[in-house]
């Protein structure tokens, strides 16, 4: 057993938890941990870029609208004006750490434009945007004396207070962390602990996100005895790539931006005949139309054309999707790109205030984690990478705030083996991973209904009854902590699902078709910590 004390532990590799290492001073020290290489996350595969003002014709306050419109109603003013307001900000400190945005002829940074904004604000580095950020901001934390960055850590479940049996407010004191390269399970102690875990889209059978985003920060802040918030709200991304070899990738949304039509196999251009903005309508209605259409017409694709714009304009804005869709033998400059909506974007997370604070003291959630309410019933495309910096900036001061107050660290037990055994039979954890992506996708998807839901309800209870068991009496391992997590969070999105009755943004539910009049969240809280009767089921 190693044990390991830090001021911060940053659970988390991707924009969000580089952004709070790089931005904590050199006095504190600190860790990054990461379940496989540290640029294995969904920051790195972004393609569209980040949204902010810095067009002289738009307006922070454009941008607020054009969130509150996409959020339908949902969004927390604070959260939306404290976002955009930091937008040219976080912009300025990539571009200071290093990262090489895209240029127009003036030198100036080119900005594309994507759905449901109503002005180009998008800064982007050609189509491989989180590529840029992912690479720039890990070389720039490699510098740092104070940050140690450790690979291949898997973080089980956060120590806190109460768990230790003491009374007085929940802090958080440490993590359980399995090292994938040893098998061992090791003790982290420290001050503050930020869950940047990214969010819980492979919940789904299919899915843009890579393997890493299966919750593991909602689960571990739940079990904490966090609030989590308005979990239903899943985005669905309209133009994942349909082919047979390719799995969760992703055509971005700027391509529509930039003039692409979604058709029909005969061709039809049908985006007109659902909205006014066609294809540049919020991810949600897009993502629907699709779905409408392919189980209308008993199709498995539509189309994405590009094919009409210059094909020298095509490469130099997509050079990424250019070069990697060829090797699918389409050429996107002469062909159709076969497309169909896939799982992008945990909207709802872990609630946190404008801080990233939870309700455990010194546990933090940012990124897509977190429910800071700038999302509402629907992201914005390219909203999250900003909240991402924004709220890591934020925790980054609002810990240095904290620490005067935050007592020695206590003892913490070390882990405890000695009641499990060896797995014996690892089938069941991949059987119950298919069958909960499969059931989330079928009955808990773009469209929902009561039915569907409470069959999924009754599925996930049976699969946690089984993962609770095999994580009692066996030895952790990666993919139990990854399932054991994901089950959890799966019950969370249902139980979320089941407890709004109407459809508005993400949710749309053919029982409740309408949207009501009354604006609220979901808030579940964990059982233990009920104080008062909660509002769910
Ligand atoms: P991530 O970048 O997902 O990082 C999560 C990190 O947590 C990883 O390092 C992972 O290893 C680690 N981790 C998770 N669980 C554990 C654990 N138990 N123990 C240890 N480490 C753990 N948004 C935009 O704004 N603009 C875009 O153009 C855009 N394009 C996108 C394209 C794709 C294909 C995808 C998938 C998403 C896109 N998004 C985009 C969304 C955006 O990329 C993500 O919301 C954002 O990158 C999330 O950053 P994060 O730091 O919260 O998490
Ligand atoms: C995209 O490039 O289409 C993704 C943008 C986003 O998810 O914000």
């Amino acid at each position: 057993m190693n044990n390991f004390d830090y001021d911060v532990l940053i659970v988390g590799s991707g924009a969000a938890g580089l952004t709070l290492a790089l931005t904590l001073p050199e006095s504190l020290k600190v860790a990054v941990l990461s379940k496989a290489e540290l640029t294995e996350a969904s920051t790195y595969y972004a393609q569209g870029g980040v949204a902010a003002v810095l067009d002289e014709t738009d307006t922070t306050d454009s941008h607020i609208q054009d969130t509150l419109i996409a959020g339908a109603g949902l969004c927390h003013q604070d959260a939306v004006a404290f976002t955009v307001e930091n937008g040219a900000k976080s912009i300025q400190w990539l571009v200071d750490q290093g990262v090489r945005f895209t240029l127009d002829e003036s030198e100036h940074l080119h900005l594309t434009r994507e759905g449901g904004h109503s002005h180009r604000r998008i800064i982007h580095a050609a189509d491989a945007t989180g590529y840029a950020i992912s690479t720039t901001l890990v070389s720039r934390v490699k510098e740092c004396p104070h940050v140690e960055l450790l690979e291949n850590r898997v973080a089980i479940d956060v120590i806190t207070t109460h768990k230790l049996g003491q009374e007085g407010a929940n802090r958080v004191v440490g993590a359980y962390v399995l090292n994938k390269e040893t098998g061992k399970v090791e003790l982290f102690r420290a001050k503050f602990i930020a869950l940047a875990c990214g969010g819980a889209s492979k919940a789904y059978l299919y899915t843009s996100n890579p393997d890493i985003a299966t919750g593991d920060g909602i689960a571990m802040a739940w079990r904490a005895g966090c609030r989590v918030g308005n979990l239903e709200f899943n985005q669905f991304h309209p133009t994942c790539l349909y082919h047979p070899e390719a799995r969760s990738f992703l055509i971005t949304e700027a391509m529509r931006g930039e003039g692409a039509y979604l058709r029909l196999p005969d061709g039809e251009r049908f985006m007109p005949r659902f909205d006014e903005r066609a294809e540049l309508a919020p991810r949600d209605i897009v993502a629907r139309a699709i779905d409408y259409e392919m189980k209308r017409l008993g199709i498995r694709c539509v189309y994405l054309d590009i094919t009409h714009q210059p094909a020298d304009f095509v490469i130099s804005h997509f050079p990424t999707l250019y070069e990697r869709l060829k090797e699918f033998g389409i050429d996107i400059t002469t062909d159709l790109i076969p497309v169909v909506p896939a799982a992008h974007y945990t909207c709802g997370g872990v609630k946190v205030d404008l801080h990233g604070q939870t309700d455990v003291q010194n546990l933090y959630a940012i990124g897509e984690t977190s429910f800071t309410g700038l999302h509402g019933a629907n992201r914005m495309a390219s909203n999250s990478l900003l909240e991402c910096f924004v709220f890591a900036m934020s925790a980054a001061k609002n810990m240095q705030a904290q620490l005067a107050m935050t007592p020695d660290l206590p003892e913490c037990p070390a882990w405890d083996e000695s009641q499990v055994r060896d797995p014996d039979e690892d089938v069941v954890i991949l059987h119950n991973w298919d069958e909960l992506r499969r059931f989330l996708w079928d009955y808990v998807g773009i469209v929902r209904t009561n039915k569907r839901l409470q069959r999924a309800l009754r599925r996930v209870e049976l699969l946690q009854a089984e993962i609770q068991e095999y994580y009692s009496n066996y030895k952790v391992s990666s993919n139990l902590v990854e399932m054991r997590n994901l089950v959890l969070v799966g019950e969370l999105i249902i139980r979320s699902a089941l407890a709004r009755k109407e459809s508005r943004g993400l949710h749309y539910t053919l029982d409740y078709p309408e949207m009501s009049t009354e604006l609220v969240d979901t808030i579940l809280v964990p059982p233990e910590f009920i104080v008062e009767q909660p509002k769910i089921l």
